[in-house]
């Protein structure tokens, strides 16, 4: 069917998206030492790393993202329309990946290419998630909000369990190739954010084109710029009208769909599941 998901190296992926040979392709992918990653678990600000990424790195040309739909200006490293559109991308090249760090490509490891990796509320990826099931139609079905929530923490979701995502890009030998940001801190102050990406990129951008990309960047300007909102994929495979893909932007919409046995439940297994981890969570997970 077309809800069909493949099973790569212990995570689950959508065929819609992802095939034996992109994934090959992936694999085999020659990165090269400008490039840059934005690397998320889904449902993490991927997107708006897209629009701000050819904005930091070409300072501040709005042509890119106002006529180059997301997926070919920064396209996905394991999805199919890469192979595609590879020959295309401006230089330096920024790519997306919600790869787990541990299935990165040989040649990303000898690179000096960088990363920046966005970490989002765990609470509220999965609400985002929970959406973008029912927008998505090459998704599975999310069910209850109940029964989703036992496929998230078990991992039974595409990319796997969020705690090994973040655990995995944490314990790098990146260095200094890494940077970490969190969805809230671009949310509450993204002039802020696009300082510390042109910083970490090496671009010295002006105080002035910093706050012409965050105005771009925003939630409102991206919910009607059609080459960023989604609205261009045909509604057979992702469905505006069950829910918006730039669906409300925000931190804490968790607390609108967790009743409080949700609440203690969710929280208890991320807790489990960080007790081994290098770092403590910046957010409270009581
Ligand atoms: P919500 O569903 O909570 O609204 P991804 O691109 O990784 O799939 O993440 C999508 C999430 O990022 C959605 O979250 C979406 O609304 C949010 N998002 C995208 N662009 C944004 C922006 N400019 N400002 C704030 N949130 C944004």
């Amino acid at each position: 069917s077309s809800t069909e998901y493949i099973q790569y190296h212990g995570i689950l992926l959508p065929l819609q998206a992802h095939s034996k040979e992109s994934l090959e392709y992936a694999e085999n992918f020659s990165v090269k030492d400008t490039d840059v990653f934005a690397v998320t678990y889904p449902k993490s600000g991927t997107i708006w790393m897209q629009e701000i990424l050819p904005l930091v790195l070409n300072g501040g040309d709005l042509t890119p993202i106002q006529t180059i739909p997301n997926w070919d200006r920064v396209p996905w490293l394991e999805e199919k329309r890469l192979a595609m559109v590879v020959d295309q991308l401006a230089s330096p090249r920024a790519l997306v990946t919600h790869f787990p760090y541990r299935l990165m490509p040989p040649s990303f490891h000898t690179s000096k290419a960088k990363v920046i990796y966005v970490m989002r509320n765990p609470k509220d990826v999965i609400v985002s998630s929970y959406f973008f099931h029912q927008m998505a139609e090459f998704l599975e079905d999310p069910g209850t909000f109940d029964e989703f929530m036992d496929k998230f923490l078990e991992g039974r979701v595409l990319f796997g369990k969020w705690t090994d995502h973040v655990k995995g890009w944490r314990d790098t030998e990146l260095g200094d190739r890494i940077m970490y940001i969190t969805y809230e801190e671009m949310a509450k102050d993204l002039p802020a954010a696009v300082r510390r990406f042109s910083d970490f990129l090496g671009r010295n951008l002006s105080e002035e084109v910093i706050q012409k990309i965050a105005e771009h960047c925003s939630f409102k300007t991206m919910k009607t710029n059609k080459m960023s909102n989604f609205s261009l994929v045909p509604k057979e495979y992702m469905n505006p009208d069950k829910s918006p893909f730039l669906r409300k932007g925000v931190a804490g919409d968790w607390e609108n769909h967790f009743s409080s046995e949700q609440l203690a439940r969710f929280t208890s297994a991320i807790r489990k599941e960080m007790e081994s981890a290098s770092f403590s969570l910046p957010w409270s997970m009581e």
